[in-house]
């Protein structure tokens, strides 16, 4: 019996909780149309759980069995994915998802201090949830804008260089119903439950708007363009140093 197989059945033990009927006929169409953009159904788990998670704002027990149904495979196998990735939420959030990077260079630039900020600030813990379900406060890795450190991300749009006065400030207007630009990206924010069907590849049609990369991020092509400066060509590269090949 393989390892899958073996924590199948495990899981199996618990009642298996699924979509009712009328979500299960609604997503199926949707299902069968990301399935077709792969060349093997199991490549398209990763869109479908971001479909579940549009459905109810988080990875499910039934989303997983509705995902494992689609596929054909097993919900041990849709568990280990969905448990592995941190885009997906596990239990119920709220509208928005505030995530403060607090990996190195944000973390040293103020990224720590922010966190600890928004804690207090908001009365919650990681991964935990405001009572009005407006605000869930995460820990988040590095989302590659280390140019604009510190960062804080809300369902996934930047809001760059922030300072713990600055993101205070950005909770409190979500909580408020206020309207809120990200820094780069489009003119508002989405809820949870919408970025996540953007994820499964239904877009909004707003995937071009506003700036994506600013300054920071283009000024060595800018120096580059200023001094001519271009890439060597990769047929025609200088011979190694002795030392570079020792360090191999
Ligand atoms: S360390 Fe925060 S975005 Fe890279």
């Amino acid at each position: 019996m393989s390892e899958h197989e073996t924590t199948e059945t495990a899981a199996t033990a618990e009642p298996r909780e699924a979509f009712a009927a009328e979500v299960t006929a609604r997503l199926e169409p949707e299902a069968k149309e990301i399935i077709g953009r792969y060349p093997r159904p199991r490549s398209a788990l990763l869109p479908l759980l971001h479909l579940v998670q549009a459905e109810e704002g988080h990875v499910s027990k039934a989303g997983m069995r509705f995902c494992a149904d689609q596929l054909g495979i097993t919900l041990a196998e849709v568990n280990a994915v969905a448990t592995f990735y941190t885009m997906y939420r596990r239990r119920p959030g709220g509208d928005y998802q505030v995530g403060v990077c607090t990996n190195t260079l944000c973390a040293v630039m103020g990224g720590d201090e922010i966190f600890q900020t928004l804690k207090d600030h908001l009365g919650v813990g990681n991964n935990e949830t405001t009572e009005d379900g407006r605000v869930t406060l995460e820990h988040v890795e590095c989302n590659a804008a280390c140019d604009f450190a510190p960062v804080v991300m809300v369902n996934w749009e930047f809001f760059d260089n922030q300072t713990p006065d600055t993101a205070k400030r950005l909770v409190d207007d979500l909580r408020l119903g206020r309207d809120v630009a990200p820094t780069r990206g489009p003119a508002s924010l989405c809820t949870w439950k919408q970025a996540s069907r953007v994820l499964a590849g239904f877009e909004d049609g707003r995937a071009g708007e506003g700036v994506q990369a600013a300054a920071p991020s283009l000024a060595g092509l800018r120096l580059a363009r200023e001094r001519g400066w271009t890439a060597p060509d990769p047929d025609n590269l200088p011979p190694r140093e002795q030392g570079e090949e020792d360090a191999k």
